[in-house]
This record gives structure tokens, C-alpha cells and sequence, in this order.
């Protein structure tokens, strides 16, 4: 079997990998912030001011960037002030989208700012369009980062806050085109001008203002948002979203999460795969209204969506995680970064217990487990704010069109890390990195894979899928080589000099 080349000029860098598109997202849905993040001061799980503090040491590891919250459709009819002041006197409402549960506000705007500080995240907070009021999202942002004395600063003060708190990131509504308002391009697109001018730049906080983008490939829905926000830096918004869920079959039955066949998990690969269209042509329509490129695409929700476990609440979107789940990340990374340009952030749907997640708990155990999926996004914490290179492929096998090899490279501080995946199932796959233009003085390299696609971790294996150091990288004439065992993952890092 010959073997695939991958060719990289270590001296060619290409555009910053921004830290940002390794973002994560936790909505008010299921066991994600109640359960999985909040479990209040008197919990006997450990905690800090409520927040589990396992599972703040393990998303630790992950340098987790941003955090975006409350949601999500959530976010359209949730109202701030219900979740700010003493928690005994916040009110309650039902959480109508996810489950009819009854929500008690206890993890509200100070508790979520308190966990990013723990994790060392950047906020991005995502508010109501569909269900507020150019008012309330006014005054959210000055509670939040207002300076001076004001209704708002006021009461952030009374409530306990001195100082404003840093956030970068603000989200002017949700899926606008559906749980959002189901409005039409032309009357959304409006309504975010229009938000977005009230949510001010408060002393030196400078917002990064999202405008709620299409779903998946409504370039229509681009193109129309595009034409009235606005390019190179004249609107009022900075960034526009998309959403895009890798799925097996189809919304009525999406498919099972650990007991899928081959024909399943290819067709899983391949709608992974779609990912680069979807970036390449949504880019091609904001380069149109924005040829300056300032106006960044910000995919704030992807990942795999799976019929939720059996016995779980339907509303609650609990499902497993599988070796193909960590390649669906590996294979998203390395599209990402090769439109590090265009694309300024993404976030994946959601950190705890919630679809495509890194850390489930047992609600019974209180048991955290790491999933494949936590594994790809500690292996690749070397790419964050690292100059992408280009990765030539020749001779990768191809399945109904999609290359069986996936793969990108980025470089900083004297190292290149290489991301390497093989898709195929059943095969092997020998690699020659034929790397040019510096010298390689040295090598370590890890693995993620397992006996089988479906291997997953559990409160009983919690390390069945885990990384590994791989001692198979040697010498060769080009650079380095490697046999990559199927539905793996491999990450190569190369000492420069
Ligand atoms: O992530 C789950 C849901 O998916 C979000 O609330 C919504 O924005 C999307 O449809």
C-alpha cells in the first residue's frame, strides 16, 4: 500500500488559528448548568460558590477560550433581572423549550461571570431579541460593564459587584429563523441593527457584537443580514453566526450514539465533511458585502446530534460519546483552520451532559466522565493562536468522495503541531510528513483511538478511550513517518530549529 504524503512548508505560515474557535457553549438545558456546572453552595458535591469544582479542574485542561450562555433558544426567553439579587427572592419560570422544567434562576448573571473566571474564560453572553426588549439588553450590558454611577451600575453594586466585569462577546438573539422569533432575513436583520446600537462600549470594554445567522446552507439568510448590517466596519455589528449539527440520518431519527454500523458512521463522516462547503460558501457571500474581511463568521453551535439516551428526558438532549464523535471534532478543527481567516470563532454544543459534550456526570454518582470528544480539544491546545500551515495531501484513499485522511498543521513558539486523522475504519493508513523548509531537531506524538468506532468512556472505563503516547514516528527521508491505525486520531509535535 503506498502511503499518503502530507506536505508542509514549516516556513510558510498562514493566518492565525485564533484560540476562539476552540469556544464552548452551556445553555439552561437538561443536566448542562444545573447538574453539570451548578450545583449550589450546599451541595455535598464539592464545590466552589456552587460550581462543581471537578468539573472546573477538567474543563481546566481544556484552556477553554469563551463560554457562551444562556442559550441557545433559551436565550430568547430568558430575562435577565429574574436571575440577579438574593437567589431566595428570584423568581421562577418553566423552562418551556427544554423540558418543561421549572427554573429557579439560582445560576443567573453573577454565577455564570464567576465560573468564567474560574475556567479562564472569555464571557459571550447570548440576549433576547425574540421574547425582550432593546431596553432590557441595553441595561444587561451596562449592569455588566457599565462604569459611572447609573440605574444599573447601581444595582450591580448592590447585588454585590464593584467593578465591571470584562465581556467581549454579545450575542443579539438566537436562531432568529426558528426557536428565535421564526422571523423572516429581511425583518431580523433590521431588529440587529437596531439592537446593536444600544449595546454600548461601556469604559474599555469593547463588544464584539454576533448577529444571529443562517442555519446550516441558507446563504439567503447570509446574504440578506450581509446587505443590511453592513461590511468593513461601517455597521454596527462586528460578527454574524451560523449553525451546522452533524447528524446520521435524518431530525426524526438522527440516529444512535454508540450502536451505529459502518454505513452510519461513514454518513456521519460525510456530514461532518459538509462543513468545509458551508464555510467556503458563506464566506464567498460575506466577502461580497464585506471584502475587507471585517466582519467576522462565528459558528456558535456545531457538533453531533444524536437520539438522546433511552430513559432520558427527550427535552434534556443527554446522549454518549464515541471515537466517531472525537473524529467529527478532528475533522471540524481542521476545516477551522484552514478558514482561520473568515472564521473568528466557533463553539461547540455544550460543555456538560448536553449533546456533543466533554464531561458527562452521573446524576445518580454525581461520577464525571471525560468523553473522546474532551481528548481531541486537550490534544489540539497547541493550535490555539498558533499560525495555521498548509497540509498537501497526495494520495489519501478516498470513500463516496471524502479523503479517508484528514489533517492540518499550525506552528508557535518554535514547535508545529500536526493533526492527523484516519477515517477509515478498517484500514491502516501509512503517512509520510514530508516537511520543508525547516529543520526537525525532535518529536513526541500522541494517540486517541480504540478497538472499535463505538468504544466510549463510562462511570465503570472511564479511560476505555483516552490518549496515549504513540512511539510510532520515525525517521524517514522526507521528514517523518507513521502508520495511523484505523478510526484514529495522531498528534505530532516537531521541535523546529
Ligand atoms: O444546542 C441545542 C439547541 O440547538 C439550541 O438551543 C438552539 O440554538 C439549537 O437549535
Amino acid at each position: 500500500m503506498s502511503a499518503t504524503r502530507a506536505v508542509i512548508d514549516l516556513d510558510l505560515p498562514g493566518a492565525r488559528i485564533s484560540r476562539h474557535l476552540y469556544g464552548h457553549f452551556a445553555e439552561h438545558l437538561g443536566r448542562c448548568i444545573y447538574g453539570g456546572f451548578w450545583v449550589g453552595e450546599d451541595s455535598p458535591i464539592p464545590n466552589i460558590r456552587g460550581i462543581r469544582t471537578d468539573v472546573v479542574e477538567a474543563l481546566r485542561a481544556l484552556q477553554i477560550p469563551n463560554l457562551r450562555w444562556p442559550g441557545g433558544c433559551f436565550a430568547d426567553e430568558y430575562h435577565w433581572r429574574d436571575g440577579v439579587g438574593p437567589r431566595e427572592e428570584r423568581p421562577t419560570m418553566v423552562n418551556t423549550h427544554w423540558g418543561n422544567v421549572v427554573e429557579d434562576n439560582s445560576f443567573g448573571t453573577h454565577e455564570f461571570l464567576d465560573l468564567c473566571e474560574l475556567l479562564g474564560a472569555d464571557p459571550y453572553i447570548s440576549a433576547n431579541v425574540g421574547s425582550g426588549s432593546v431596553r432590557e439588553m441595553r441595561e444587561w450590558v451596562d449592569y455588566l460593564t457599565g462604569v459611572g454611577a447609573s440605574p444599573m451600575t447601581n444595582l450591580r453594586r448592590a447585588n454585590g459587584r464593584e467593578e465591571p466585569w470584562k465581556v467581549p462577546f454579545w450575542g443579539v438573539g438566537n436562531e432568529s429563523w426558528g426557536c428565535g422569533g421564526n422571523m423572516r432575513a429581511e425583518a431580523y436583520a433590521d431588529l440587529a441593527r437596531q439592537y446593536a446600537t444600544y449595546c454600548r462600549d461601556h469604559g474599555d470594554n469593547k463588544l464584539y457584537r454576533i448577529a444571529a445567522g443562517a442555519n446550516s446552507d441558507d446563504y439567503s439568510w447570509t446574504e440578506t443580514l450581509m446587505r443590511t448590517i453592513g461590511g468593513c466596519g461601517k455597521g454596527p455589528l462586528q460578527g454574524i453566526s451560523l449553525h451546522y449539527y452533524t447528524i446520521a440520518g435524518d431530525w426524526d431519527d438522527k440516529g444512535h450514539a454508540t450502536d451505529f454500523s459502518l454505513d452510519e458512521y461513514y454518513a456521519t463522516l460525510a456530514k461532518a465533511n459538509k462543513i468545509d462547503e458551508l464555510l467556503r460558501r458563506h464566506s464567498t457571500v460575506m466577502d461580497m458585502f464585506d471584502p475587507c474581511g471585517k466582519v467576522g463568521l462565528v459558528l456558535d453551535e456545531w457538533g453531533t446530534w444524536w437520539n438522546v439516551a433511552d430513559g432520558t428526558n427527550p427535552g434534556f438532549l443527554y446522549q454518549q460519546n464515541t471515537i466517531r464523535d472525537a473524529l467529527v471534532a478532528s475533522l471540524h478543527f481542521d476545516t477551522f483552520h484552514r478558514h482561520a481567516k473568515r472564521l473568528t470563532m466557533a463553539n461547540i454544543a455544550q460543555t456538560v451532559n448536553v449533546l456533543q459534550a466533554m464531561i458527562l456526570t452521573d446524576p445518580d454518582t454525581n461520577a464525571l466522565v471525560r468523553t473522546p470528544t474532551y481528548h481531541v480539544f486537550e490534544m489540539n491546545t497547541a493550535h490555539h493562536d498558533a499560525d495555521s500551515l498548509a497540509v498537501h495531501l497526495l494520495d489519501a484513499p478516498t470513500r463516496d468522495d471524502i479523503s479517508m485522511v484528514s489533517a492540518s498543521a499550525s506552528t508557535k513558539d518554535g514547535t508545529a503541531l500536526i493533526s492527523l486523522s484516519n477515517l477509515d475504519a478498517e484500514e491502516s493508513r501509512p503517512i509520510v510528513l514530508d516537511l520543508r523548509g525547516r529543520e526537525v531537531s525532535g518529536h513526541t506524538a500522541r494517540i486517541l483511538s480504540a478497538k472499535t468506532p463505538q468504544a466510549h468512556n463510562t462511570p465503570a472505563n472511564p479511560d476505555a478511550v483516552a490518549p496515549q503516547a504513540f512511539e510510532g514516528v520515525t525517521a524517514h527521508p522526507a521528514g517523518l513517518q507513521l502508520e495511523l491505525p484505523p478510526h484514529s486520531y495522531v498528534t505530532v509535535s516537531v521541535t523546529l530549529s
